[in-house]
């Protein structure tokens, strides 16, 4: 989604300035093409040699340049979005009143490419209402605003104000470029590998991490959809996105059942225990007492019942690990399961299935039109995912009769 985007990203004079460097780097590792703009204050706090080193790109400091005699409107009219990381009170008060006195303010009044402002500032600033009513004005005109979190701050002080997570930052920005494409969709996504007890301290598990699941959330969130995400995994919570946290596959059903009527897509891409022990001890099982022998039992399969109870207009995908027959066993799968989309994952092959960061997937589809999905990151595979289910939605609903629509 970022790759070749051309952001400005404007660094103002705060502490947090410091971090707007994993901004740059985040930025840069997606793709983008960041030119970074730094006002006299952030000068006193990052150099700018860091800047130019991370985006390859000479940093921009000046209105006053003999080479380029007006930078702030080439940055402007250029840019696919400015970001402003941090965007102290000053910078927020100077976009708000239209003043543009230095090369980042001027460039923000150059440009109609998305804006996103980060504040980040003292407690009793952010709180301060000629502060919010400024941000209230931005919002007003569309200007996106990435909230500050609760935390420690400059001196020690610990309160709201703090600059938001570097990921939620570069969240900002992808949803600020994306294609609201799934906007009006409820969309429930499960993710991470249940774990179901032995004992109180031993459990029946499996290698998913939950960043497939993960990246899912993230990808529909930042596409405009309402997100649940049913998750094992300790993973951070994609902005935007509701969580539910569970631990065992009846957890899980219980969750899922509960939000099932009300999603327009329901993603499995957790891995659930097929078994789990039928009688777990209720206390640690002792190791003097000898090896004990565990009688299994089959847990509920959650992708089946919804398959059972799915409504027309409803889009089901599940995943399938598997390691060997890879489309024939995803087709048998979509069939057995009544789901839509079986994305299925050869978990041998280097680089794909559980615990990477990447993935290679083939999507196998009710209508017949399979895709294969070359390797790529988590995130790439999720935004294949739902380019194929919205697919789905337009080549089903057209087969549909009108009066079920
Ligand atoms: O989490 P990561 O480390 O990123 O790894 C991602 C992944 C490999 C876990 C993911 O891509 C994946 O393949 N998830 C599904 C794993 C799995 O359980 O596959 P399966 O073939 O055993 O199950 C098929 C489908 O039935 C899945 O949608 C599963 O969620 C569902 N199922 C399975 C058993 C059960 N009792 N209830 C279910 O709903």
């Amino acid at each position: 989604m970022l790759a070749g985007k051309r952001i400005v990203l404007g660094v103002s004079g705060g502490i947090a300035a410091y971090k707007a460097i994993e901004v740059c780097r985040r930025l840069v590792d997606a793709g983008a093409h960041v030119i970074p703009v730094l006002t006299e204050g952030a000068r006193h706090f990052v150099g700018a040699t860091t800047f130019s080193a991370l985006a390859s790109e000479p940093v921009q400091t000046s209105l006053w340049n003999e080479v380029d005699p007006i930078p702030h409107t080439r940055l402007g009219q250029g840019a696919d979005l400015v970001l402003v990381c941090p965007a102290t009170a000053r910078l927020l008060a100077d976009l708000a009143g239209g003043r543009s006195h230095d090369l980042l303010t001027a460039t923000l009044l150059a440009t109609r490419a998305p804006v996103v402002v980060c504040p980040a500032m003292h407690t009793e600033m952010w709180e301060h209402p000629a502060v919010q009513d400024n941000l209230a004005l931005l919002v007003r005109r569309g200007v996106h605003v990435v909230p500050p979190e609760e935390g420690r701050l400059a001196g020690g002080d610990v309160g709201a104000g703090r600059l938001a997570a570097p990921e939620t930052v570069v969240a900002a920005v992808e949803a600020a470029l994306a294609e609201p494409d799934l906007s009006g969709l409820t969309v429930l996504v499960t993710a991470g590998g249940t774990r179901e007890p032995i004992d109180p301290v031993r459990f029946l598990g499996n290698r998913s991490s939950g960043k497939q699941g993960h990246a899912l959330a993230a990808e529909a969130a930042t596409r405009g959809a309402k997100v649940t995400l049913v998750t094992t995994a300790g993973l951070p919570v994609p902005a935007g996105v509701e969580v539910v946290r569970v631990d065992t596959a009846a957890q899980m059903e219980a969750a899922v059942t509960e939000r099932a009527a009300a999603a327009d897509v329901i993603v499995m891409a957790a891995a659930v225990a097929d078994f789990r022990p039928a009688a777990p001890a209720v206390e640690k099982i002792k190791k003097h007492h000898g090896v004990p022998e565990l009688r299994l039992e089959p847990t509920p399969d959650i992708l089946a019942g919804l398959g059972a109870a799915k409504r027309p207009d409803q889009t089901l995908v599940g995943f399938a690990a598997e390691t060997s027959d890879v489309r024939a066993s995803a087709h048998e799968k979509l069939a057995r399961k009544g789901a839509d989309l079986v994305v299925a994952n050869d978990v041998g092959a280097p680089g794909a299935g559980f615990e990477h960061d990447t993935n290679q997937v083939v999507i196998v589809r009710s209508d017949g039109l399979d895709e294969d999905v070359p390797l790529g990151g988590k995130r790439a595979v999720a935004r294949a995912v739902f380019d194929a289910v919205l697919d789905h939605r337009v080549t089903s609903a057209d087969r549909r009769p009108r009066d079920s629509i």
